[in-house]
């Protein structure tokens, strides 16, 4: 237990100094070759095209379908939006860059809502968003954005081209589904390629924020060993499922292992004045 908890310290430590690498490097790069076509950003920097990759088709009758509140505007799209802003400020602040997605428990609402969050800050036109399917165990997106055989995850991993695993929504919002799941995830999560692979995707494509939809966190170690290499987690809770002492489990699991960025309460049917949405203001 001891060796794990070093071994996660280090990883921490790890993943903190590859963010002050990056961050002394902020402005004096120019973008990593080999990935195919770049644009210059906004600053002059050049990136990876998103335009390389396929397109999904998002309609409105999908949105509705998958619960894509942030597709639909307005009423729909303000508690993913109003999560945006927290999110951006928070890890703005902070120089944050790598977001986690997890709950104590399954069908939280972890995967809709990392979707939602995704398409929510890419509507922002100056972030680039990467929203990977890192959820090996039981792959979702793929079924959120209804993909047929969209190709398996791993071979991003080893270090293939996100142009042969993503897909793109607009001009700043890259997606990587995951075609099949792995019983081997936990190994796969933490192997040393597999986090190059991350870093190097990063370095090429340099998206704003990366989300990571993950499992949760009770029933395997997936999430456990991965947590030490993001920046922070959302912890999602859902309404009249997640009991206190899971959520407070969580957020204490979650809080030795990155920082915790937030709870959101999820699947609420009912929300008091204080606390809810002004439904008359859209
Ligand atoms: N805000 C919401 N209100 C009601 N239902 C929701 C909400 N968000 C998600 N759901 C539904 O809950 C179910 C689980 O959602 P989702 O797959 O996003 O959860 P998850 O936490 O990623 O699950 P898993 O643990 O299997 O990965 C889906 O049927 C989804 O449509
Ligand atoms: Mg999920």
């Amino acid at each position: 237990m001891e060796r794990l908890e070093a071994a996660m310290v280090k990883a921490r430590a790890a993943r903190q100094e590859a963010l002050e690498r990056a961050r002394a490097a902020k402005g004096g790069a120019k973008g990593v070759e080999g990935e195919g076509p770049e644009v210059a950003d906004q600053n002059g920097d050049q990136r990876a095209d998103l335009a390389a990759l396929p397109p999904v088709i998002l309609s409105p009758d999908l949105a509705r379908r998958q619960r894509l509140g942030a597709l639909l505007g307005q009423g729909p799209a303000t508690p993913h939006d109003i999560l945006r802003s927290r999110v951006v400020r928070q890890m703005g602040e902070k120089g944050w860059k790598r977001l986690a997605v997890t709950s104590p428990t399954t069908k939280c609402g972890k995967s809709t809502l990392a979707l939602n969050l995704a398409l929510s800050l890419a509507r922002y036109g100056q972030f680039r968003i990467l929203l990977l399917d890192l959820d090996l165990r039981h792959p979702s997106l793929a079924s959120l954005l209804e993909l047929r055989d969209p190709p398996e995850i791993t071979g991003l991993l080893r270090g293939g081209k996100l142009a042969r695993h993503g897909y793109s929504y607009g001009p700043n919002l890259a997606l990587v589904p995951n075609g099949l799941a792995r019983i081997d995830s936990a190994e796969l999560l933490q192997d040393a390629t597999t986090l190059a692979a991350l870093d190097r995707l990063e370095a090429e494509w340099r998206p704003d924020i990366v989300i990571c939809d993950l499992p949760p966190m009770q029933g395997n170690d997936d999430t456990l060993g991965f947590l030490p290499h993001v920046d922070c987690a959302l912890i999602v809770a859902a309404a009249e499922m997640t009991t206190l002492p899971q959520l407070d489990r969580c957020e204490s699991e979650v809080g030795q292992l990155t920082n915790v960025l937030g709870v959101v309460l999820n699947k609420c049917r009912y929300t008091d004045r204080n606390t809810g949405f002004d439904q008359s203001y859209y």
